[in-house]
């Protein structure tokens, strides 16, 4: 019986590849020839995390899309409809709205990586900006997904967020009245949110997510030792030509990165069985009660991957500056591959101020984060938010400077493993 199963398998095999002789050459350059440094660890796992994630949300979104109603009148018993009666659309859905979250915790830990490691240094200065061009459509990509249950947060964080583009000067109020189809978000505003959340941006996603992952492939991957391994002896047990500190990316890291999946669905299911709404972090209360023009939840606040951006826009006393530093805060990141000066890329090899300042920046941004999810009110939390801030923004202008004082150590020539 096994025997007949392989002799078919190969079969059909032989028969596609004299067909398409194109896709084992493809396969083998990207999986079982792709010689990846053999000394990843676990902040490498992330990569694959968001591939799964992204799987996870393409998928739940799909069977979402079967019973959820895009119109004003209905989008919200429709979602109710589907977390009672729906057969496993409770699940469905808490496996969507965690997803969103996760997608932006793997996300985050996948940059900081970058930034520990400056995989962002030539070659891989594209790779970076595809990743920030994955950031921006990811982040319009949840915002628009969070108007759709057409809760009370849906809608008035999209009023918010939408009259932002009214402090444009001359073309601010024609902008937002653009993007909503109104003046205030309605149902032309949902049913264009709609499109674009279930077809338009994950179409976008997915094609940047391909060039990420081809223009890494063309540079191969860097690694926590910041060595360039195909500049490093050649030759492996595999292959004569390949780097020595490489290992097939298939069966090695498809492997390893199970461990992290593991870990991964774990933590998914303890919070889609035990806290799907994640005392208010991942769904907010307010988004329970259907969507009322006429009254304002108590604090509009953003979800927290937004709030550290949101922070900067609220501290800023200036309307138009807070705009404009919100974005300037996303925009500056496209720009760190030319920043960092340092003649290291990993911070192993760096010395202690760099680490000291990327441990602030760390710090920084997620005390902003907790800032932007709290009231707002606080005169004291204001001061501490434009300090930090400024820090955010001094952090990258200087960056030139300060990669270059920074006394390093020498880089070994080979990767560092530890077994
Ligand atoms: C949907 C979102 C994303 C997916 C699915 C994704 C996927 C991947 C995968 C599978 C890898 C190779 C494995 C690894 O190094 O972890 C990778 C590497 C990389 N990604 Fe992403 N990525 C995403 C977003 C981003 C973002 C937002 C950035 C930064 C702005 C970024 C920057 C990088 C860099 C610099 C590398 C090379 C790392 C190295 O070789 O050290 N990625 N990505």
């Amino acid at each position: 019986m096994s025997n007949f199963v392989v002799r078919t398998a190969n079969g059909v095999m032989d028969w596609v590849n004299a067909r398409a002789p194109g896709m084992m050459p493809a396969y083998r350059k990207h999986m079982t020839e792709y010689y990846a440094p053999k000394n990843f660890n676990v902040m490498y796992y992330f990569g694959s995390l968001a591939l799964v994630v992204l799987v996870n949300q393409i998928v739940t979104g799909i069977f979402l899309t079967m019973h959820y109603k895009p119109s004003a009148a209905e989008a919200f018993a429709s979602v109710e409809y589907i977390m009672r009666d729906v057969e496993w659309g409770w699940l469905i859905r808490y496996m969507h709205s965690t997803g969103a979250s996760l997608f932006f915790i793997v996300v985050y830990l996948h940059m900081f990586r970058g930034l520990m490691y400056g995989s962002y240094q030539r070659p891989r200065e594209l790779v970076w900006i595809l990743g920030m061009l994955i950031y921006l459509v990811l982040m319009a990509e949840a915002f628009l997904g969070y108007v759709l249950p057409w809760g009370q947060m849906s809608f008035w964080g999209a009023k918010v967020i939408i009259s932002l583009f009214g402090a444009f000067p001359v073309i601010g109020n024609g902008l937002t009245e653009w993007i909503m189809g109104d003046y205030l978000p309605s149902d032309a505003t949902l049913n264009r949110f709609f499109a674009l959340h279930v077809i338009a941006l994950p179409l976008v996603l997915l094609l940047l997510v391909v060039l990420h992952l081809g223009a890494l492939h063309e540079v191969g991957s860097n690694n926590p030792d910041g060595v360039e391994i195909k500049k490093g002896p050649k030759g492996n047990r595999w292959s004569a030509t390949a780097p020595t500190d490489g290992i097939p990316f298939h069966p090695y890291y498809t492997v390893k990165d199970l461990v992290g999946v593991g870990f991964l669905l774990i933590f998914a299911a303890f919070v889609i069985f035990y806290a799907p709404e994640f005392g208010g972090w991942f769904l907010e209360h307010d988004n329970f009660v259907e969507a009322n023009p006429l009254v304002t939840p108590e604090h509009i606040k953003p979800v927290w991957y937004y709030t550290p951006y949101y922070a900067m826009l609220r501290v800023v006393p200036d309307k138009l500056m807070g705009v404009l530093v919100m974005f300037g805060a996303i925009a500056i990141l496209f720009l760190v591959p030319w920043l960092d000066r340092a003649k290291v890329r990993s911070y192993r090899y760096r010395g202690l101020l760099s680490k000291v300042l990327l441990g602030l920046f760390a710090v920084s941004f997620v005390w902003l984060g907790k800032i932007g999810a709290g009231p707002g009110t606080d005169p004291v939390e204001t001061i501490v938010g434009r300090f930090l801030t400024f820090y955010y923004f001094a952090f990258f202008i200087t960056m030139p400077l300060w990669t270059k004082l920074d006394i390093t150590k020498p880089v070994p020539e080979r990767v560092i493993t530890h077994d």
